[in-house]
């Protein structure tokens, strides 16, 4: 049957090569598990399905292995454990009396290390010796899904939203399961349902049993629901005339919200917020600060096991400020004033979710708060579900980022694990780029991005492109040759989209509203930093938006290595340049062109390379299932076409500034 994508990474298809098969069988004749809970008989479960699939033969679940040999013993053991230092959620497998023992100190953990061990298998990976441990890095690893109550999702471009809110909580949708299978597959253990331009309809007593149905779903793989909360809430659901708060209705109102949510869930996670931005209501609307909201709904949760995330995305429309800067003047003078409950959540970059930016300046400036960060894995900038970007590049990009906050060394990486300023709780978010389309993601290759993103917050430390063979390797092909060309490919899409759509920092040139294609001529917009001349900043001389101390001075947030490292318009890396200076469009940059012929250098250059995408595609034609690959064939054709568009459109506005031909090698032949 034509592989329609819907088992994602967890195809568990026959292992065709009749030697390794035998070696699989020889060691998973039996699963012994000994323990009832849910967690313990999903991970039991996923297991006989995974090894029966892979190894075409049936293996038994049994309640004790009675001293049999040549079977998996799943066993959780808190002292072992802790002896490991896995903590919670870490787990080991190693062969022991001819078997092989996955454990943990809780059941989530055991689950963990039979999801590794499926995919050791489905990588090929050899059992003989075996002895694994792994600890995440991340306590909280989270989804957060920007689907709304009506079944749309914001920016998200893979159907409508999974959560079928008017059928809940009486029709369970079995897809909530292989969902949660997924997530649990990489490590996931938490999922924000809903839009943060929140309805307040999901804190409804019609919606919270809906919520719980899904809770009940994720539960047994370990992963706690969230909300997001619509910080007006106690006016528009309790009839309040404020939601002010530091007001006691305010607070009661909260409060026992609070508590009936968890008397319906009784593991909720918890809140995320986003408040006083983009015209979502907020503290400050009664003169309060974010601390003020945070703390408040800190209080609320009290002594339920439950987070407050607070966004960190918020800016003014000031024409003459810089938007770079709006969140360090918001958040910066309230570094200590959070209570411990709380962590506030920040997107990787300053302005919002660009093909390429420099790290958030908060990261490694607010020492006594725990910082999360949050990465985009819809394509809401990058071609939506129509360019394939792969971007554990990007991702990896910020955390491998040095703020030099405590010296040399203090990347974004060891900044959200908490341990360059030992907080011992820490986040990671990815917005969701799942929908209910068949393929969950639209783009075949946006699944990847899903299953990047939970491996790169188990653990930071993996390399991007071994999470892309890793990932090819279980979802497309099995030929060793055809995962490396797919590897390799998936490695460069992040940087070629960034050459055809904004090259050397150019940044929120797109489309308006839809923020798709491009549009660096707009010139007004509702808000003044929302056109596109606000941040390219064209002119005679030439482009860039100067954040140095003769322009925004935004540099100055950054500690002084960074500043080195970024505030000279001659030594900076090319791919930063536009971000921090104006550059005349005659000066000589450090790869010998000008300024103008590296723009286009760039620009025709990236969109040449969807050619290149497009043939090494072509070459694994032979180990890809037919319909898949002819669905990411037919994107890549329109990736060229609009890569075309990008340039084309770019390359032409920027030139009534710079007015100067193309380079010569690009100049159309007369
Ligand atoms: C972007 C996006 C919005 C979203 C916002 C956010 O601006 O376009 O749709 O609501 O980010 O992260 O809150």
């Amino acid at each position: 049957a034509a592989d329609d994508g819907y088992r994602l990474w967890l195809k568990y298809d026959l292992i065709r090569d009749a030697g390794p098969r035998r070696q699989y069988q020889q060691v998973a004749q039996f699963i012994s598990v000994g323990g009832q809970s849910a967690t313990l008989k999903a991970a039991a479960e996923e297991l006989q399905t995974g090894l029966q699939g892979l190894l075409g033969q049936s293996v038994p679940v049994l309640s004790d292995a009675k001293g049999r040999k040549g079977g998996i013993v799943l066993q959780v053991d808190a002292a072992a454990a802790d002896k490991a230092g896995l903590g919670p959620d870490g787990y080991r497998i190693y062969a022991d009396k001819q078997n092989l023992i996955i454990t943990g100190r809780r059941d989530v953990a055991v689950l963990y290390g039979a999801f590794a061990l499926l995919r050791h298998v489905t990588t090929r990976q050899p059992l003989s010796g075996l002895s694994i441990s792994s600890v995440p890095k991340i306590r909280h690893r989270l989804l957060n899904h920007w689907d709304n109550p009506n079944g749309t999702v914001e920016r998200g471009y893979a159907g409508s939203s999974i959560w079928k809110w008017y059928e809940l909580p009486e029709v369970v949708d079995p897809r909530y399961r292989d969902y949660a299978r997924a997530n649990a597959s990489v490590g996931i253990n938490g999922a924000v349902l809903n839009n943060v331009n929140a309805s307040p309809r999901l804190l409804t007593a019609e919606y919270l049993p809906k919520v719980a149905a899904v809770a009940g779903v994720l539960r047994p793989y370990g992963i706690r629901v969230y909300l997001s909360v619509f910080w007006a809430a106690p006016k528009v659901l309790g009839g309040l005339p404020t939601a002010d708060p530091l007001d006691p209705q305010v607070q009661q109102w909260w409060k026992a919200k609070t508590d009936e949510i968890y008397r319906i869930i009784p593991d909720f996670g918890g809140f995320l917020v986003k408040a006083n931005s983009e015209g979502e209501p907020g503290p400050q609307d009664y003169g309060r600060h974010h601390a003020d909201g945070a703390n408040m709904l800190a209080t609320a949760l009290g002594t339920h096991d439950g987070l407050v995330m607070w966004r960190a995305f918020v800016y003014k429309a000031d024409p003459k400020g810089d938007r770079f800067k709006a969140a360090s003047e918001e958040f910066l003078p309230l570094d200590g004033k959070f209570q411990p409950k709380v962590l506030v959540q920040v997107k990787n970059g300053p302005i919002d979710f660009q093909a390429r930016e420099p790290f958030h300046p908060l990261f490694g400036a607010m020492p006594r708060t725990p910082l999360m960060l949050e990465v985009q894995l819809t394509q809401e900038y990058l071609g939506f579900a129509t360019h394939a970007v792969y971007l554990a590049p990007l991702i990896k990009e910020c955390l491998d980022s040095d703020t030099y906050a405590q010296g040399k060394g203090s990347t974004v990486a060891r900044v959200v694990d908490g341990s360059v300023d030992k907080h011992s709780v820490s986040g990671m978010a990815g917005v969701a780029n799942i929908g209910a389309d068949r393929n969950w993601t639209g783009h075949p290759i946006g699944q990847a991005n899903w299953y990047a993103f939970g491996r790169l917050a188990w653990d930071h430390a993996l390399d991007s492109k071994a999470i892309a063979a890793e990932w090819a390797r279980q979802t497309l092909t099995t030929d060793p040759a055809a995962v490396q060309t797919i590897a390799d490919l998936l490695q460069q899409t992040r940087s070629i989209y960034v050459r055809y759509t904004t090259p050397l920092g150019l940044h929120h040139i797109m489309g308006e509203g839809i923020h798709y294609g491009p549009q660096p001529w707009l010139e007004r917009s509702a808000r003044p930093d929302w056109t596109a001349i606000y941040y390219h900043r064209a002119d005679s001389v030439g482009l860039g938006f100067d954040r140095t101390a003769k322009g925004s001075n935004a540099l100055a947030l950054y500690k002084p290595e960074v500043q080195n490292l970024w505030g000279n318009a001659q030594t900076i890396a090319p791919d930063y340049l536009l971000w921090f200076h104006h550059v005349p469009w005659r000066q000589r940059l450090s790869t010998g062109r000008t300024l103008w012929d590296e723009l286009c250098t760039r620009y025709y250059s990236g969109a040449d390379s969807v050619r290149w995408l497009q043939r090494q595609w072509a070459a694994v034609q032979p180990s890809v299932d037919p319909a898949l690959h002819a669905d990411v064939a037919a994107r890549l054709q329109t990736q060229h076409k609009e890569a075309l568009w990008w340039r084309d459109a770019c390359v032409l506005y920027f030139q009534t500034y710079a007015r100067r031909p193309l380079p010569a090698p690009l100049a159309p032949p007369t």
